[in-house]
């Protein structure tokens, strides 16, 4: 078929050319990942991909609701799509003590720059122990639901939704934007709880261990007719994508949704400033008994809209808003004994083997002891009552003895790892030991897969702690690259898959989909699942942020391994990668063993080059910026923080790579080696009007 050339589409063109792109993506993808009857090549299929983004690249306000660039692979076979947010999907900062709250008001007067006299109004509601869910509206009608996921990509579970009653199928009232995305808790009252799992054990099945996870399990049914029996409610508490603005102030705006027909928990409280907001925080804390829904804190937000945005976000959860959480419950029980587990670093970890009990509504029978000197410094052995504590979705650990043993014997820390048997040691200043049998130890090759597999790395639904161990035993997957291999090989083999026990026909139809739907990964999570040492979820972004594809960022890490090279430097210039981060990372890619996994996997899965956020349309999307001198409109963390935001990298130091450099009052050799490299030199006033601030 003739095709016209990107450029050269009309707009009525380029839509009907997206929509027709849109279906046929969509089915070779289902043919692909779902029947495995491919009908065209892999080339063909990439090129039909690569021409759907430059349209929508060139066209974004015609991006389609199913933009194939919104989904990787097909829908599993079972289970729910997989949808990018429109909006990612926050989560909050925490604060323990009044003390963490007071340091948050005084970062935001410091980010914002206020004087004395200005007060920052907050709300305080509380947080609400149950699960987050996105409601999308279009011309006041709700038209998709979707859970949180890892904040970035939910799934869609709209009918189960639209079955709950305090989320209206078109909104009340007037005056709501063309689109609107609501979003909330979705939770279970306390006496649905109990009745819900009176009924569960009636019928002969395992019971709830708690109101959240009941929720949980109700919203992802795959069967809406169940979830409509089960007894779901939902509060509104922000929002994300908006075609139009709410208000001036999160308190207007929770008084719209109102109206629009959404309940707002009653007890949210404009207040004056931190004072207020802790008087609130006391409050509800004392009527958390009644309550008839679980709440574990109270969230504070900057009521002032333009004071949010101006804040705007740092990783994952904003500057303008955070959880003040109740203190951890805790319960006594007996210490059994103690195992040593084998992290994926080599880490040894004590772990407490416990008489079960319950704390916070959660059965407990393992918890943490840390390392070697925790042990000692509680003085605890084995025998003893022992208080725990688990605190939110944090590991439960041991924080004291409650009442030692007459005879209690002693814990008795190995000197050789209990997997391999190599000797453990521990660097200068650690409190960890660590195992130094590395790839030869089974332990923590096991949990380097686990890691890789891990629902913020490559999530591969079905492949979880169990199934990576039996894989790993048989010898079926000793490396990443392994399961993408697995089914070839399984159909090779003469002991198939299917035949073992606990598998099915089904069953491995369904891992064979989750493993081929991540064959085409995000950037960040492929090097998160990498698994280097100090490299989380924020790292791996900031590397993808700073080097775009996975070519360029390998290239560069080549050259970094001479310290004295500016690819070094620039790594070590990236803001919020410190040098033992930086040597970790070149370590880890300078070590063949790595590269050797790195390239087998990439034989199997292709690594899609970095996105960066919300950069449609941004002058300084890609551009490395220098800050100098005195800023007088903005802190410089927010100066900072405005760059990055609009998808430019913020270095410290001037360089041939520097784009632009911003000079304010006093500045210095900055901004002469920025001169003398005839490098751009913008004003304060200049910089703000560039970006439209
Ligand atoms: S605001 C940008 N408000 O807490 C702010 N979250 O730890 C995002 N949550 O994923 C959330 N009650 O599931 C907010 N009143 C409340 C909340 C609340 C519960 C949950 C929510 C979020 C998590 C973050």
């Amino acid at each position: 078929m003739y095709e016209k050339a990107v450029e050269d589409l009309t707009e009525s063109q380029a839509q009907a050319e997206l929509e027709r792109l849109a279906k046929l993506i969509a089915r070779h993808d289902k043919l692909y990942y779902q029947q495995d009857m491919p009908e065209v090549s892999d080339a063909e299929y990439d090129r039909l991909r690569r021409r759907n983004a430059a349209i929508e690249k060139r066209f974004p306000h015609l991006v389609r609701e199913d933009s194939p660039a919104h989904r990787i692979g097909a829908a599993p076979a079972s289970g729910f799509a997989k949808v990018v947010h429109a909006r990612p999907m926050l989560s909050l900062d925490n604060a323990f003590s009044d003390e963490d709250v007071v340091d948050f008001v005084a970062r935001v007067r410091r980010f914002l720059g206020l004087g004395d006299e200005e007060a920052v109004e907050l709300t305080a509601e509380p947080k609400i122990d149950g699960l987050s869910a996105s409601l999308r509206y279009e011309n006041g009608v709700l038209l998709q639901g979707l859970t949180r996921g890892d904040g970035r990509v939910g799934e869609n579970i709209t009918e189960n939704l639209r079955t709950i009653d305090d989320i209206p199928k078109q909104l009340k009232g007037s005056g709501w934007p063309d689109v609107l995305e609501i979003r909330g808790e979705v939770y279970m009252r306390k006496k649905d709880f109990f009745a819900l799992n009176e009924r569960q054990m009636a019928a002969g099945k395992p019971p709830f261990a708690n109101p959240r996870n009941a929720a949980a399990g109700s919203v992802r049914q795959l069967d809406s007719r169940i979830t409509a029996r089960r007894p779901l409610r939902f509060f509104a508490y922000g929002w994300g994508e908006c075609s139009d603005s709410l208000g001036q102030t999160q308190w207007e705006v929770l008084t719209r949704f109102s109206q629009w027909g959404f309940v707002i928990n009653e007890l949210t409280e404009c207040c004056a400033g931190p004072e207020e907001a802790l008087a609130q925080y006391r409050k509800i804390a004392a009527l958390r008994g009644e309550l008839d829904y679980d709440i574990d804190g109270v969230v504070y937000k900057v009521n002032r809209l333009d004071w949010q945005d101006r804040l705007g976000t740092v990783a994952r959860a904003p500057r303008w808003a955070i959880a003040h959480k109740f203190p951890a419950e805790r319960a006594q029980t007996l210490l059994k004994g103690v195992d040593f587990q084998v992290g994926r670093t080599g880490a040894v970890t004590p772990v407490a083997r416990l008489e079960p009990v319950t704390v916070g509504g959660v059965v407990v029978s393992n918890a943490t002891l840390h390392n070697a000197d925790e042990i000692a410094r509680l003085g605890i052995r084995i025998g003893d009552r022992v208080v725990i504590q688990r605190a939110g979705d944090v590991i439960p650990q041991v924080v004291e003895v409650a009442e030692a043993a007459k005879q209690g014997r002693d814990i008795i820390f190995p000197k050789t790892c209990p997997s391999c048997g190599s000797h453990l040691e521990r660097e200068d200043g650690e409190v960890v030991w660590r195992c130094s049998g590395g790839l030869i130890c089974p332990a923590q090759r096991v949990e380097r897969l686990r890691h890789f597999v891990s629902r913020n790395a490559f999530d591969i639904d079905g492949l979880g702690n169990k199934q990576i161990e039996f894989f790993f035993n048989k010898k079926l997957i000793e490396s990443p690259a392994d399961i993408f291999t697995l089914e070839e090989r399984d159909r090779h083999s003469l002991t198939r898959l299917k035949n073992f026990e606990g598998w099915g026909e089904q069953s491995v139809a369904n891992l064979w989909n989750a493993i081929n739907s991540r064959r085409r990964i995000d950037m960040d999570r492929f090097l998160y699942a990498l698994g280097i040492r100090h490299v989380g979820q924020q790292t791996a972004r900031l590397l993808c942020l700073n080097y775009l594809n996975l070519d360029t960022l390998l290239s560069q890490m080549e050259k970094a391994r001479d310290r004295s090279s500016e690819a070094y430097q620039e790594l070590l210039n990236i803001d919020g990668i410190g040098p033992k981060v930086a040597d970790a990372i070149v370590e880890f890619f300078a070590e063949p063993h790595n590269r050797e996994v790195i390239d087998r996997l990439l034989e199997q899965v292709e690594v899609e080059d970095f996105e960066a956020p919300a950069t449609e349309g941004s002058a300084i999307a890609g551009k490395t910026i220098v800050f100098t001198g005195k800023l007088e409109k903005m802190s410089r963390q927010e100066a900072k923080a405005s760059a990055e935001s609009r998808g430019a990298k913020v270095s410290g130091s001037v360089s041939s790579k520097t784009n632009l450099v911003v000079a304010g009052p006093g500045a210095g050799s900055k901004l002469k080696a920025a001169e003398a490299l005839g490098i751009r030199i913008l004003t304060e006033d200049e910089w703000l009007e560039l970006i439209g601030a």
